[in-house]
């Protein structure tokens, strides 16, 4: 099944998509305190407790970052983006928190443990699906004992359900976006081509590709990575999963704990400090 007509967007299109013109077209929709309550459901339903070890990853401007390591959580946040890293460091000097802010790319993992390993707000299916079933499995080697995956992203079967080939709309910061999308049913992605202008300014595009995975896709995703699925809700809040439910959250236990874990655990019984 393919519809609408934007075309393939460079594999590596992410480097160039998230940038200025991505975050004055969302900066808005994401304040704090809606960044406050998804930490809340986070600690929520993890029960992480002061401490803990959180890899936020894509973690943007640190949003999450800076409101989970306002809850006492130790953080390590990753991204591409210089830019969206100085901010975050700027704010959380600003604040007064500690945050471990790192440079690079989310398909090579940071060395753990980890309590908890954080995609969200559609931080997930960038790559192949080889590099995504890679990028879980290489994750899941840095959870501690107990450690768990949280993916937060679109709704696949409500976006099929009411696929929508065009959309415009203006951003609170003046921005105009227009959206052109695709979906081709044989490698499960959706293309979309981006426009943005600001006033009078030139047209800026880009293309970008997401793989989106049903609700079913992602369980067998997260047991060929060897996570076991804990739960799956509708919205960063905790509402049960429905096919019209605006997103898709994903919560998995890391099984054995992974290699990291495991030597985590061998560390602490030979050494009871
Ligand atoms: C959709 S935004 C989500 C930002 C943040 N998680 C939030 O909730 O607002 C995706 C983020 O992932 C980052 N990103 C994209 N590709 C990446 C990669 N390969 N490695 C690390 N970060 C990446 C982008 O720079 C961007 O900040």
């Amino acid at each position: 099944m393919t519809r609408g007509t934007a075309p393939q967007a460079d594999p590596e299109w992410f480097r160039r998509y998230y940038g200025d013109d991505y975050m004055d077209s969302v900066r808005q929709l994401l304040g704090g305190e809606r960044s406050e309550r998804e930490a809340d459901f986070l600690l929520r339903v993890t029960g992480l407790r002061q401490g803990a070890r959180v890899a936020d990853l894509g973690c943007g401007e640190g949003r999450h970052a800076l409101a989970l390591a306002g809850k006492g959580l130790r953080v390590t946040a990753v991204d591409l983006s210089p830019s969206f890293l100085e901010r975050g460091r700027a704010e959380a000097l600003r604040r007064g928190l500690q945050v471990d802010w790192v440079l690079g790319d989310m398909r090579t993992p940071c060395p753990g443990p980890y309590d908890l390993v954080a995609l969200l707000f559609e931080t997930f299916g960038y790559f192949s699906d080889e590099e995504n079933l890679g990028l879980l499995q290489a994750w899941r080697k840095e959870l501690g004992p107990g450690g768990r995956l949280i993916i937060d992203v679109w709704n696949r079967e409500r976006i099929l359900a009411d696929f929508v080939p065009q959309a415009e709309w203006t951003a609170s910061s003046g921005l105009a976006v227009q959206e052109e999308r695709r979906w081709d049913g044989e490698t499960g992605r959706l293309f979309v081509r981006y426009r943005y202008r600001r006033r009078e300014g030139p047209v800026r595009e880009y293309d970008a590709s997401f793989r989106l995975y049903g609700r079913e896709e992602v369980a067998a995703l997260l047991g060929q990575a060897r996570f076991a699925l804990d739960d799956v809700f509708g919205d960063l809040q905790g509402a049960p999963w429905r096919p019209d439910s605006p997103r898709l959250v994903a919560l998995a236990a890391g099984n054995c704990g992974g290699l990291r874990g495991l030597s985590s655990l061998l560390e602490t019984s030979s050494n009871p400090t």
